[in-house]
């Protein structure tokens, strides 16, 4: 596996190989979330690329930005026994040698949920993105669906600048509890870790419901099971269209279902979502 942390590297480091690119953002402090991107990544294309890059200009809150978690070295051991092969490991000068002041204009779609509670957050993924897509130029990038409103940033981000490439949607992976694979788990005190699974399992119940109870009964009682034990507090749970992230009010006005929560485990914020129809 070769390791880049400049543009420079990278560009030469990717000259030298030929056939299809795949591309794996990331933000490192890797886990078998990510693991089954590059697996899946690397089963698909002939040279493998994984940026770890803790891009600031997608983080609304500078505590948030300094306390995540950054484990480089553990990384790249990761990366090696997963099968990539470039590391993309840049500064944040690399990524940005001016300010990107560039403004994305994604209706709707990120002016809900993350967006409307993390402003400026989707603008920030879609600059590093777009300049991650620039320079590795890939012909599949892969994300997981636990961020499902990134991934419907992103593919909008691919439709307004006209690129070639495939997003590549991989299911989430969750602990044996049911949590989320997440970066930020490792943040949680025990206490807040042990009542973390509480998202999956009212979620799960409140998807056996759909159908049945109405979408403001379901909203309810999700809501009620993620907070039962007065540990976690529901940030939002939203019943929305799977294609267009608008919310429902009847479980008929659209093909797919998704509930989607952001909930507030002590200091760290922990998203999630499921399938309900
Ligand atoms: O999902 C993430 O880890 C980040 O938002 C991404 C896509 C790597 C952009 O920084």
């Amino acid at each position: 596996m070769e390791q880049f942390t400049t543009v420079e590297g990278l560009k030469k480091g990717l000259a030298a190989r030929r056939g299809s690119v795949g591309l794996v953002p990331t933000m490192g402090a890797l886990h078998e979330g990510h693991v089954s991107l590059v697996e899946k990544a690397r089963a698909e294309n002939d040279t493998v690329v994984v940026s770890v890059f803790v891009n600031p200009t997608q983080f609304n809150d500078k505590d948030d930005l300094r306390n995540y978690p950054r484990t480089p070295e553990a990384d790249i051991e990761v990366l090696k026994k997963a099968g990539a092969d470039i590391v993309f490991m840049p500064t944040v000068e690399e990524v940005y040698p001016e300010p990107d002041t560039r403004v994305f204009d994604f209706g709707m779609l990120d002016k809900v949920m993350e967006g409307a509670t993390r402003p400026g957050h989707f603008n920030g993924v879609a600059q590093v993105v777009s300049r991650l897509f620039s320079l590795v130029n890939p012909d599949r990038a892969y994300f997981g669906e636990k961020d499902f409103q990134q991934i419907a940033i992103v593919k909008a981000l691919v439709k307004q600048l006209g690129l070639g490439l495939t997003i590549v949607e991989c299911p989430i992976v969750r602990e044996a509890d049911g949590l989320a694979l997440s970066s930020r788990n490792r943040l949680l005190a025990p206490e807040y870790r042990a009542a973390a699974p509480r998202i999956y399992a009212a979620m799960k119940a409140g998807a056996a419901e759909a159908g049945k109870k109405s979408v403001a009964e379901v909203e309810r009682d999700v809501v009620a099971g993620i907070e039962a034990d007065g540990m976690l507090k529901v940030i939002y749970f939203k019943l929305v269209d799977e294609e267009t992230l608008r919310e429902v009010s009847d479980w008929k006005e659209a093909a797919h279902v998704r509930g989607c929560t952001a909930v507030q485990a002590g200091s760290v914020r922990l998203i999630d979502n499921m399938r309900f129809i």
